[in-house]
């Protein structure tokens, strides 16, 4: 491959697994499956391989996730919380047990083999014995504090009892969401007319980080705890003395653990587990393997993101067999008809299943899918589930082959395949399927987030002519929207209210609502930092586009043409003129960075400050403000009646500052 390509190959990789990441870990609403980001991950590592001299420091391969968000006051774990190498085959764990042999210079290894729980990692601390707090991932160096909502999972021991309990402890486990409850909530949303939920990790991971504790409460979450991070004094010598130490204290543990002797063991524990998953209460899409002996595991290390000592065993998707009823067509919000079946109610992975996507019409037409046939499941990744063939053998007599229509099932007009493409098209803009998938995705959570606006409601506003396009939202008055179905005063004022808020969120999201081809979420913040408005934006070429980092050609063009289409100049003018008012990215200057590289704590009241407002104040000159002290903290800023932090930061030798020092450094333009 020549230089340039293999280059910006790199670059398209790394901006794809940034938006995956992004959309899995801070949003939970991930659009592929595990495996397919893993093939992703793999071929960056391999380009990365065969060229280091384009491998930037902070590259995804490096890292763990970052799951960290707005809201929630942040906290550095004592021991930086890894994640794990995945593997798929039988050969690949051969291999990994090979790699540790050697690594110890010894013939055999113990391990131990428990469930891979697909939920959200979290660290619990416990302090003489009492919780004091649960954190997140986060970036693996400092996650959110997420005490308050893991404070409602009931079988969490909020104290430990027993002898010789450790000065400090850092628990790790995951928090995750039965399936039966998970098919509880999605009833409950379906007979409420509101969107289901995708599955029970991503419905688990949006409610640890929600801020709503009545929400919080409503969902019942569980815990599995599983590994030790911070410990002092040390209590344990192995991985299996630490399960029961837990099972002792009254933690939940993984369903079944496996102590084994040797590789050939621990394959079989494996094998012992993919058989029994569908009957575990808990997601598990794979099995992890751990190397028994903490002093054998501190000899093997890690490296910058897993440990050297552990691997996660990945299974193959489950399957499932049932009645294919019905197909029915979507229309989306780009005009694509996508054939879905409608299929009778079956368990796969643990979850109720009733519908599945076909794709398209080359996919359904290659497999055959006709109705009433019988037709085998698969969840890719636990996530969307598919259909993935025909059982012939049980294909009723009088089948037909499924025909498409020659126009939209929503407004009548004729379909067409566009040149290069496998997808059929309603090309009618102002197609009503169109219109509400357009506004959904703009009040959706991703982009506009205007909470009281999903689905159901969209639904009713188009059907009533009261929205037909993004703008309309903002002609909305009180009483047309408390004349729709379940709607009364107070929920009413609350839509009208996040309508109104939504006006000023920050310029990526109002970028991403537009629906512009190809432009997601981090294309979106990209062009935000970019051009710092929509009215640079909608001035920009395709030369001076593509040459912003993570923009394409053809992102580039899709672009240009939106905002050459009269119809989308029209309803963005409109926008503007109804008040809509993004907050553009803080543009800091150089010059105004003087504290870039350095990470704040604030403690006590200060005298004249709110904390918001120092933090801001803060951040405005490029430093960082963390919730909690650590070696890592640069400077207090302490005010009246500070705590702990204060006693803590002194004993670490960090610089104490006042409000007035502060305000003087800035002043100044250095703090020292
Ligand atoms: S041990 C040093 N054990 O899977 C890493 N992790 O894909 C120790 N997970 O980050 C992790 N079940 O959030 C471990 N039985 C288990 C697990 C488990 C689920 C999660 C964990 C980890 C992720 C890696």
């Amino acid at each position: 491959m020549k230089d340039v390509k293999v280059e910006a190959e790199i670059r398209a990789l790394r901006n794809e697994i940034e938006k995956h990441d992004e959309l899995y870990y801070r949003q939970a609403d991930p659009e592929i499956s595990d495996r397919e980001y893993d093939q992703l991950k793999h071929d960056l590592e391999a380009l990365e391989a065969a060229h280091p001299e384009w491998v930037p420091n902070d590259t995804p391969t490096q890292r763990v996730g970052d799951d960290l968000v707005e809201g929630f006051e942040s906290y550095i774990h004592r021991l930086p919380m890894l994640s794990l190498d995945n593997t798929y085959s039988e050969d690949e764990f051969f291999a990994f047990v090979e790699r540790i042999v050697k690594g110890l210079e010894v013939v055999s290894v113990d391990f131990v083999v428990e469930p891979k729980i697909d939920g959200v990692a979290v660290s619990i601390t416990y302090e003489n014995g009492k919780l004091v707090r649960a954190v997140t991932r986060g970036n693996g160096t400092e996650g959110d504090d997420i005490t308050a909502n893991v404070l409602f999972i009931e079988e969490l021991p909020r104290e430990l009892k027993g002898a010789d309990l450790p000065d400090v402890i850092e628990i790790r486990g995951e928090i995750y969401m039965r399936n039966d409850e998970f098919d509880r909530i999605n009833a409950e949303r379906s007979a409420a007319g509101l969107e289901e939920f995708k599955n029970p990790r991503n419905l688990a991971a949006g409610t640890v980080k929600m801020l709503d504790r009545d929400e919080v409460a409503r969902r019942k979450l569980s815990i599995v705890l599983y590994g030790l991070g911070f410990c002092q004094p040390e209590i344990v010598s192995s991985q299996s003395e630490f399960s029961q130490t837990l099972t002792h204290w009254g933690f939940p543990v993984g369903e079944r653990i496996w102590e084994t002797r040797g590789a050939e063991e621990a394959w079989q524990a494996i094998e012992e587990l993919d058989s029994l998953r569908d009957q575990l209460p808990y997601p598990t899409d794979g099995a992890v393997v751990k190397t028994n002996r903490l002093d054998q595991q501190d000899q093997l290390g890690k490296t910058s993101k897993a440990p050297r000592w552990a691997i996660a065993f990945k299974f193959a998707a489950e399957q499932s067999e049932t009645v294919l009823e019905g197909i029915t067509l979507q229309v989306g919000r780009t005009g694509v008809l996508t054939p879905v079946a409608e299929l009778r109610p079956t368990q796969l992975a643990g979850t109720t299943v009733s519908r599945a996507t076909l794709h398209n019409q080359e996919e359904m037409q290659r497999k055959d899918v006709r109705i009433g046939d019988s037709v085998i499941l698969e969840k890719a990744g636990e996530i969307i589930p598919a259909v993935i063939r025909v059982v012939l053998e049980k294909r009723p007599r009088d089948s037909v082959p499924f025909v498409f229509p020659e126009s939209c099932p929503k407004c009548g007009t004729p379909t067409r395949k566009l040149e290069g493409e496998v997808a059929l098209r309603c090309l009618n803009i102002k197609c009503p399927a169109q219109v509400k998938g357009r506004l959904q995705h703009f009040a959706s959570r991703q982009c506009m987030d205007i909470e009281g606006l999903g689905e159901a409601v969209v639904e009713q506003l188009v059907e009533r002519s009261l929205v037909s396009n993004l703008s309309d939202i903002f002609r909305l008055a009180y009483d047309q929207i408390v004349a729709l179905e379940k709607f009364a005063e107070k929920s009413s004022r609350n839509l009208l209210e996040a309508i109104e808020q939504s006006k000023t969120k920050k310029l990526w999201r109002l970028i991403h609502g537009l629906g512009i081809p190809q432009v997601g979420a981090t294309a979106a913040k990209d062009l935000a930092k970019h051009f710092g408005s929509v009215a640079h934006l909608r001035e920009a070429n395709v030369e001076t586009l593509v040459e912003i980092d993570g923009i394409g050609e053809k992102t580039a063009q899709g672009i240009v043409a939106y905002f050459d289409s009269e119809v989308n100049a029209a309803v963005v003018d409109s926008l503007f003129e109804l008040g809509v008012n993004p907050t553009a990215p803080e543009m800091i200057e150089r010059s105004q960075a003087i504290f870039e590289g350095t990470s704040f704590v604030i403690t006590g009241t200060l005298p004249t400050m709110k904390r918001d407002e120092a933090k801001a104040l803060i951040e405005s000159k490029g430093g960082k403000v963390a919730g909690s002290v650590s070696k890592k903290t640069t400077y207090l800023l302490t005010g009246e009646s500070a705590g702990s932090k204060l006693t803590k930061a002194e004993s670490l030798g960090v610089k104490i500052l006042s409000e007035a020092d502060l305000i003087q450094g800035i002043e100044k333009g250095s703090l020292v």
